[in-house]
């Protein structure tokens, strides 16, 4: 049996990437990373994987004429690495019909609140305002409409009552570190059950 390939899809830092690929080192994931691709050619979390020697790819849609276009071109490198799941990892950009497709009930996120509560930007910031005593994060299954899919596994994060957005942040991503491989290690066996 081949080992199962991550496609990890980020726009940022790359610090829920980062967990993955140390999980994956660790013996922790049975999987690898296949290649890395942003929305931003300059997005700091592709040096990072760079510097664990992994394939990364910068794809521009202002290089496209269209968002169809620009997906189609991730689903074209996506199957050329052979890659079996898709992972959003500060993915900012709301994926459409071409990966989703490609990739049925195997393109997965993390989202910074307890959903279905507080989905779209700035999750942690609508918690404290909403008055909250428990903010969390959850890894789900992507769907067409935005952090609205099954859900795959949640921790919860107590809101300290003088907490800023900077602080709840901080420490949900501490929790998003330890989620995105637990929740991607049960993805992984569901695949791999799949390819007997
Ligand atoms: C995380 O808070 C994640 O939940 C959200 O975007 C942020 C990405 O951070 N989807 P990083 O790039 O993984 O450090």
């Amino acid at each position: 049996m081949r080992d199962v390939k991550l496609g990890i899809l980020i726009s940022g830092r790359g610090s829920n990437m980062t967990a993955i690929i140390e999980a994956i080192e660790a013996g922790q994931l049975d999987a690898s990373v296949a290649v890395v691709i942003s929305n931003k050619p300059d997005a700091a979390g592709l040096k990072v994987a760079q510097s664990y020697g992994l394939m990364t790819i910068g794809i521009d849609p202002k290089d496209f004429a269209s968002k169809d276009d620009y997906e189609q071109q991730i689903v074209r490198v996506l199957t050329a690495q052979q890659v079996d799941v898709v992972v959003l990892a500060g993915y900012m950009k709301i994926l459409g019909q071409p990966v989703l497709a490609a990739y049925p009930n195997r393109v997965i996120n993390i989202h910074p609140s307890l959903l279905p509560d507080f989905k779209g930007l700035h999750a942690q910031r609508q918690a404290l305002e909403a008055g909250r005593a428990e903010a969390g994060c959850t890894v789900h299954y992507v769907v067409p409409e935005v952090d609205s899919g099954a859900i795959i596994q949640q921790a919860l994060v107590p809101v300290l009552s003088d907490d800023t957005e900077e602080t709840l942040s901080q420490r949900i991503l501490v929790e998003e570190h330890k989620l995105y491989p637990a929740a991607l290690a049960s993805v992984i066996a569901q695949v791999k059950e799949e390819q007997k």
